[in-house]
C-alpha cells in the first residue's frame, strides 16, 4: 500500500506523512515537493524531511518506508494521495485570500498525480479546502467518491479539545459532528455532541457551549495569530486518520468535504457532512436530521462556499 504526499517539504505534508509512518499501516509514503533555491544553492526540503522521519524508525519502531523526492514519477501506482501543496495563511489573510494562487499550484499536482496513478483517491488539505476540493475534482477527472477534502476532521477535533479542556474529561470521550464549508461558516452541531453517550448539553451551560462554537469557528485563525502562519500538527493528524479509514477499510463515519448531489437539498457543491470513509473512498453520505436553525446555518455555509467556488471558476476563466 503507498501513500503519496504532496507538499510534503512543508509542515502540514510532513506531518500528515509522519503521522502515517508512526502508525505502520502504509508499506510505503512518497514525500512530493518543490527543489528551493537560495542564492546559488539548492535544497530538497521533502527528501530532508523523509530522510530526517526515517532516522526515526529504529527509535519509534515502524517498517513504513518514507522517501523524499521532487519527481512525480515516484510516485507511481498510490493507492491514496494527500494534497497539502500551496502556500498558508499569514496573519490578516482569509483563507480565500489563497484563492488563486492555490488553485493554480493543486490543478497542476491534481493533474500529475492521476497521470502516474489514474486510479488513486485524493484527499485535499490546501486552503480554501471547499474550493481547492473542488478544483482537484475537475483536474483530475477522478470520480466523486475518490476526492474528498480535510476539515471536518480538523473541526471538530478542535471542538472536542475544548470541550474536553472545559468539562476536564478525556477527548476521547467526546463525539461530536460539524458539516459546512472550513471557514467562519461551518457549523458545529451541539445537539449531536456527547460525552460517552451523555448530550452535551446536559454537561456544560449554554453560554460556555457558545463560547466553544465561537472558538472552534475562529481556530484556525487563533493558530495563526499565535505563530504567525497555520496550523500543521492537527491538520496533519487530521488527514493522516483518513488515510488510514480508507487503506485499511474501516467504514469510519468522518465528517468530510464531499460532492453533494442532492443530499441535504444541495446540488453540484463540494461541502462538509458526516460521511461513511472506507476502500475506495466514500462509501456513503449520510443525511442526518436538521432542525430549523441548523438547517439556516448550512444554507448560509453552502452560500459562502458556492460564491467562492463561483469567484474561483471567473478567476480560472480569465
Ligand atoms: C486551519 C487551516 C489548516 O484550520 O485551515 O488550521
Amino acid at each position: 500500500m503507498k501513500v503519496t504526499v504532496v507538499g510534503a517539504g512543508g509542515n502540514v505534508g510532513s506531518t500528515v506523512a509522519y503521522t502515517i509512518a508512526e502508525r505502520d499501516f502504509a508499506k510505503e509514503v512518497v514525500m512530493v515537493d518543490l527543489e528551493k533555491k537560495v542564492d546559488d544553492k539548492t535544497f530538497y526540503p521533502s527528501k530532508g524531511r523523509a530522510l530526517d522521519q526515517w532516522e526515526t524508525a529504529p527509535i519509534v519502531g515502524f517498517d513504513t518506508r518514507l522517501k523524499g523526492t521532487v519527481n512525480y514519477e515516484d510516485t507511481k501506482d498510490s493507492d491514496v494521495c494527500v494534497i497539502t501543496a500551496g502556500i498558508p495563511r499569514k496573519p490578516g489573510m482569509s483563507r480565500d485570500d489563497l484563492l488563486e494562487i492555490n488553485g493554480n499550484i493543486v490543478k497542476s499536482v491534481s493533474e500529475q498525480l492521476v497521470k502516474h496513478s489514474p486510479d488513486t483517491i485524493i484527499i485535499v488539505v490546501s486552503n480554501p479546502l471547499d474550493v481547492m476540493t473542488y478544483a482537484a475534482h475537475a483536474a483530475s477527472g477522478l470520480d466523486s467518491k475518490k476526492v474528498m477534502g480535510m476539515a471536518g476532521i480538523l473541526d471538530t477535533a478542535r471542538y472536542r479539545a475544548f470541550l474536553a479542556e472545559a468539562l476536564d474529561v478525556s477527548p476521547k470521550d467526546i463525539q461530536a459532528l460539524l458539516m459546512g464549508g472550513h471557514g467562519d461558516t461551518m457549523v458545529p452541531l451541539p445537539r449531536y455532541t456527547t460525552v460517552s453517550g451523555i448530550p452535551v448539553t446536559q454537561l456544560i451551560d449554554s453560554d460556555k457551549l457558545d463560547a466553544i462554537v465561537e472558538r472552534t469557528k475562529k481556530g484556525g485563525g487563533e493558530i495563526v495569530g499565535l505563530m504567525g502562519t497555520s496550523a500543521w500538527y492537527a491538520p496533519g493528524a487530521a488527514a493522516a486518520q483518513m488515510v488510514e479509514a480508507i487503506m485499511l477499510d474501516q467504514n469510519r463515519i468522518f465528517p468530510c468535504c464531499a460532492l453533494l448531489n442532492g443530499e441535504y437539498g444541495i446540488n453540484d457543491l463540494f461541502l462538509g457532512v458526516p460521511v461513511k470513509l472506507g476502500k475506495g473512498g466514500i462509501k456513503e453520505i449520510i443525511e442526518v436530521d436538521l432542525d430549523e436553525s441548523e438547517t439556516e446555518l448550512l444554507r448560509a455555509s453552502e452560500k459562502a462556499v458556492r460564491g467562492t467556488v463561483d469567484d474561483f471558476k471567473s478567476l480560472m476563466d480569465k
